[in-house]
Parts: C-alpha cells; structure tokens; sequence
C-alpha cells in the first residue's frame, strides 16, 4: 500500500488530539506529531518530537529533520498548535511573552510551511497544508490583540502562500475551528472580566453546552482535507458545512 504522511503540530491535546485519533485510525497514514509533550503511545504509525515553538531556534535547527522522504501518494502539514496568550490591554503586555505568542502562532507555522513546500515540491502527489486560524483573525477582541494578530497573519501569509502555487499540486487552507471544548477555552474562562471584557460570553458558551467537541471540529478537518476539491477558498470556517 503506497503510504500517506501526516505532519501535525499540537498533537499532544485538545483540538490536536483529535486530529491525531482521527488519522490514527487511516491505516494508510504515517504521523509526525510534534509538541511540549510527548504521549508516549504505542502505535508504530506515530512518531513524536518534542519542541517548544516558544524557542524557534530549536525549530530552526530541527527543521531539516521533520520532513521525511518517501514515496508518499499524500502529504498533509497541519500547523494546529496554538497559544490564546495573556490576555491583557496593549500597553500592559509583557515583551517576552508578546515575542513567545508571535512565535507560536505565526512564525512556527511559517518555518514549517516553508520548509515543507521546500521538501516536497518535486514530489509527485496530493500536497496539503493546512493552517488552524481562528474567527478571531476578523474580529477584534479587547485582551487578545496578539492572538487576533497572529492568526490574520497566518491567514494572509496562507493566502499569499496559495497564489504563489496556483498552477502546483499544493492546495493551502487558513481553517476556522469555531469554538471548541479545549483546554484553551478553560484558560480563556480565566482571565480577569477587566482585561477581557466578552469574558461573560464565553463562560454561557461553556455552561449552555455551546461548545464544539474537538472530535466533531477533527472529522470536519478531515472531510475537508480528503475532499479538497469540494473547497475552492483558501479561508474556511468548519461551521461553514456539515458533513455528508
Ligand atoms: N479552542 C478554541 O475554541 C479555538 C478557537 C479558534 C482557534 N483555535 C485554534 O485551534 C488550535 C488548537 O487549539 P486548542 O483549543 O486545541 O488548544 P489547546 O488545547 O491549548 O492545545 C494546544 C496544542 O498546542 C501545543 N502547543 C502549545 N504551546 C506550544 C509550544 N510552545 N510549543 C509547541 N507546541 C505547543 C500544545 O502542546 P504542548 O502543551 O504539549 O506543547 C497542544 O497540543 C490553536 O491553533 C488555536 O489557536 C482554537
């Protein structure tokens, strides 16, 4: 059986881990996931590294190693791992960690976009990469100007990314997951009702049950990446289709 290969960044949990269960059961899928943490699972198809994306110049020295050859029919990148921040007002935000949250949410995802087209453009297949955005990236959120920055970034350097390869066998999507059941909701729910004012509104999303379940948002993410065709834009948002 001519294999697949699965890059998935944040793999460790939430959204991430969905993802990673999903395309564990694809038995066709060879998987690189990469994050803080290792999960140590025994399953032959996963191989983990571990990396803080807060420190790119391990990204930068490892980058040469996460892409590996083969004659693959499919390859996909999914930059899922992401970071909400500190949420606080523009003039009290602390500059080691405004660098941090910029490395994590766009520049991590931009070395590994660039260096997968790098690696694999002579190969002859279904080529994928698939940035995890957010609606925050169109909509101005008082506390989260690093978070909102960041990911309108990541959906205009995907855009960019996907006009330079109109007429290539890459396709490039800049994905909304909507809101869903994670850990950074949780750390979301924390914050302090002064720096985050829409606080309220996130807490009634968690106690009505509005929130989406990382495995729902994972089976549309798969759909859309088994079915591409079927989505000309770059820029999608998983509450934009049902599945089948
Ligand atoms: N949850 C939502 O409502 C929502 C809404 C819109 C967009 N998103 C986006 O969806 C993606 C997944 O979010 P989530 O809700 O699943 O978040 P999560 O539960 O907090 O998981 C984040 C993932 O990113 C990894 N990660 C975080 N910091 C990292 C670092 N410094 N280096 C390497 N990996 C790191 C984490 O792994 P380790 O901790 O093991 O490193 C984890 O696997 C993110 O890009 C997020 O911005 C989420």
């Amino acid at each position: 059986m001519q294999k697949s290969l699965l890059i998935l960044t944040g793999h460790s949990k939430g959204l991430g881990r969905a993802i990673l269960d999903t395309y564990l059961k694809k038995d066709e899928f060879e998987i690189v996931g990469i994050s803080r943490t290792i999960l140590g699972l025994e399953d032959s198809k996963l191989s983990e590294i571990s990396i803080d994306f807060g420190d790119l110049d391990v990204l930068e020295n490892k980058l040469s190693d996460l892409f590996p050859a083969g004659d693959f029919k499919e390859v996909i990148l999914i930059n899922n791992a992401g970071w909400i921040g500190e949420i606080k007002a523009v003039g009290s935000l602390q500059v080691r960690m405004m660098r941090e949250n910029v490395n994590i949410n766009l520049l991590a995802p931009m070395y590994l976009t660039n260096a997968f087209v790098a690696a694999y453009k002579d190969l002859d297949a279904k080529k994928i990469i698939c940035n995890i955005s957010s609606g925050a990236a169109s909509k101005p959120m008082e506390g989260w100007s690093k978070y909102c920055s960041t990911k309108a970034a990541i959906a205009m350097f995907t855009k960019v990314a996907a006009k330079e390869n109109t007429n290539s066998q890459f396709r490039f999507f800049s994905v909304a997951p909507g809101i869903v059941d994670t850990e950074m909701q949780h750390e979301i729910r924390l914050a302090d009702g002064l720096d985050f004012p829409e606080i309220e509104r996130f807490k009634t999303y968690k106690e009505n049950g509005d929130l989406s379940t990382p495995e729902s948002v994972a089976a549309k993410i798969s759909y859309l990446l088994q079915n591409e065709n079927e989505f000309k834009e770059v820029i999608q948002d998983v509450r934009d289709f049902d599945l089948p």
